[in-house]
């Protein structure tokens, strides 16, 4: 494991010159409808991807060449994986490797209409475990704007706590909710305009500079618990400019 760094901004240089020069490794958790677009898009732009599902029928459909979501070309599975720019596995093993990971797991409703944050909780424990200085964890799935803060930060915290990693110092966390549309021809992966928020400064810039690095359009928003997501989805597009 690399040392820790000494002020936020050695670790975000760091993780964005590695993003800048493609040496960044990309890590998926969730290869769904959301997670396998981003995973391929990732690819194509020559990063080396992992993809992390828990569904080993999933996973080992991807590992022999096959697609099983429709926005998803099969032949850029089959060529990705067969030149190993996508990597996949059904566990969490490898996740030390990874510099960047987006959080791409289901949130149910509960009956009492809630997003069920088991899936989120299961997936960022387990990233939390490979917790090294210089990754970026952004959560990409739908839920409430206050989750990233009360629930997935707490999380790493925790982990981190033995080895004394400091949020917005030594790593960095997002919130970055998916707009995909699935069989929407116009706008898919990559070219979906998004929006994001840091927990911290240093945090923005590395998000920033990891989004972009998919070729997509992104509107950075103060924090994660920003209150107006709504509003801003509606004019994301129309906007040129990267911050508001
Ligand atoms: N599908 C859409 O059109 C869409 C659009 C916008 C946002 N979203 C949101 O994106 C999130 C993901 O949705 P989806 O449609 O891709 O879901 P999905 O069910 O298609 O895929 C989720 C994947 O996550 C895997 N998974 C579950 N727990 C895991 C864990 N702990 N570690 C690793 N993998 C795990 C599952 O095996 C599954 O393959 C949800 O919050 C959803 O609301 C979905």
């Amino acid at each position: 494991m690399a040392a820790s760094a000494s002020s936020p901004s050695d670790a975000a240089r760091t993780a964005q010159d590695r993003l800048q020069a493609h040496e960044a490794t990309i890590g998926v958790v969730g290869l769904g409808y959301v997670g396998l677009p981003l995973a391929v898009q990732y690819a194509r732009r020559g990063f080396e991807t992992l993809g992390i599902d828990l569904d080993a029928r999933r996973v080992q459909c991807l590992r022999a060449g096959d697609n099983y979501i429709d926005d998803v070309d099969d032949e850029d599975i089959q060529t990705f994986v067969a030149d190993g720019r996508l990597q996949v596995e059904s566990s969490f093993e490898r996740a030390a490797e990874v510099d960047v990971f987006f959080v791409c797991v289901p949130t149910p409703m509960t009956d009492a209409k809630n997003p069920d944050l088991t899936y989120v909780e299961s997936a960022v424990d387990s990233v939390a475990q490979h917790l090294r200085p210089g990754q970026l964890i952004v959560l990409k799935s739908t839920t409430y704007p206050g989750t990233t803060d009360e629930v997935v930060r707490p999380l790493l915290e925790a982990s981190a706590a033995d080895t004394h990693l400091e949020i917005g110092r030594d790593y960095f966390l997002a919130f970055s909710p998916e707009r995909i549309d699935p069989g929407n021809e116009t706008y898919q992966a990559g070219t979906i305009p998004v929006v994001a928020g840091a927990m911290t400064d240093a945090g923005a810039s590395v998000t920033e500079a990891a989004l972009r690095a998919a070729g997509t359009e992104v509107h950075l928003v103060p924090n994660p618990k920003w209150q107006r997501w709504r509003s801003c989805w509606k004019t994301s597009s129309a906007r040129s400019t990267s911050r508001w």
